[in-house]
């Protein structure tokens, strides 16, 4: 698998994406992910204003000359998608990843430009719905992902997207070993797209605490909340997560359901989630929430991007 549909999209060594994973990627690491032979993607939701989005493109340009991508929620709870689409237009960014919602606009605006644009989908009906869209590829998220992750265990939906849609199909989910590597390229993955098992990387910004928590639990550990941003998301079952629950109350129930409600609701969770997940990932805190998938289960020691990379790879 050295080369494949992604690696000669994207002009690059081996066919792995590192994942966008909010609040965690940070220049330092797509820099260090570029220079491993890999691309990656950094959530445009890490900036609090476009212009340091720009700073940051502008920086990691600077230091490489490899091709990587931003992430770009779609939906309309991210008040700032058309400002950080143009940004990401104006600076010429290699690729855009788009997630939680309709690509449309991300699509008909970049494909001028001549910027790739990867969808993350969770089933058929939806990849179907982005191919015809025009996505340059899709990025199947299975049920072993971190943070949002699908329903479909990660060979079932690999077979049947490859069945039913033309565009490459990049896997999300669950992959940390060299074995389980070459098992979604079996089943006919043309690249894959991995973020927990950089989350303890060397490289990585996150405390101490955050990444002794994905050497020591197991991925039996990983439970999936509805507390935090309304969807569900996979963390580590921490004695918070155990104490404050993973089911949303009947409160927070009823508002989700309430039409016209909805939408500020999601947007207060939102706001709240980030600044919890941002104190978890930054300070010591007791409320310790710390997103991550069940590929924790292989993480047993803090290396640098590039050694992962190797070993992933078998190179
Ligand atoms: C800590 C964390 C944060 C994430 N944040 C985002 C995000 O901001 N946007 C996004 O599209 N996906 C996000 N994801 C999902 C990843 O992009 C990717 O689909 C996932 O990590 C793949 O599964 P893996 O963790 O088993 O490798 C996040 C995942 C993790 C673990």
């Amino acid at each position: 698998m050295d080369r494949t549909d992604l690696t000669n999209m994207l002009n690059i060594k081996h066919p792995i994406i590192m994942a966008p994973m909010f609040l965690v990627t940070t220049p330092k690491m797509v820099i260090a992910a570029l220079k491993s032979g890999i691309t990656a993607a950094i959530p445009a939701l890490n900036y609090r204003t476009t212009e340091e989005l720009q700073d940051v493109i502008k920086h990691i340009k600077s230091e490489t000359d490899k091709p990587f991508g931003i992430n770009l929620i779609v939906n309309r709870s991210n008040i700032k998608y058309r400002e950080q689409l143009k940004i990401c237009i104006e600076n010429k960014v290699d690729f855009i990843i788009t997630s939680l919602g309709n690509p449309k606009e991300a699509i008909e605006k970049c494909k001028k430009e001549g910027i790739k644009v990867l969808c993350d989908v969770t089933d058929l009906k939806f990849a179907k719905k982005v191919e015809a869209l025009g996505a340059d590829a899709i990025i199947a998220v299975n049920s072993l992902a971190g943070g949002h992750a699908g329903n479909i265990k990660p060979k079932d939906l690999i077979t049947q997207l490859i069945q039913n849609v033309k565009v490459p199909v990049i896997s999300a989910g669950g992959v940390a070993t060299n074995q389980q590597y070459k098992e979604m390229f079996g089943y006919g993955a043309a690249g894959i797209s991995m973020g927990t098992v950089f989350i303890a990387s060397e490289e990585s910004g996150v405390n101490n605490e955050y990444k002794s928590a994905i050497l020591k639990y197991k991925g039996t550990d990983i439970v999936s909340t509805e507390k935090l941003s309304g969807s569900k998301l996979t963390v580590i079952n921490t004695p918070y997560v155990q104490k404050v629950g993973t089911k949303a109350n009947i409160l927070e129930k009823i508002l989700n359901r309430n039409k016209r409600l909805r939408k500020y609701f999601k947007m207060l969770l939102v706001i709240k989630s980030m600044k919890r997940l941002e104190k978890a990932a930054f300070s010591t805190t007791y409320k310790t929430v710390w997103c991550a998938g069940p590929s924790i289960e292989h993480i047993d020691s803090i290396k640098p991007i590039q050694q992962i990379v190797n070993e992933i790879t078998g190179n």
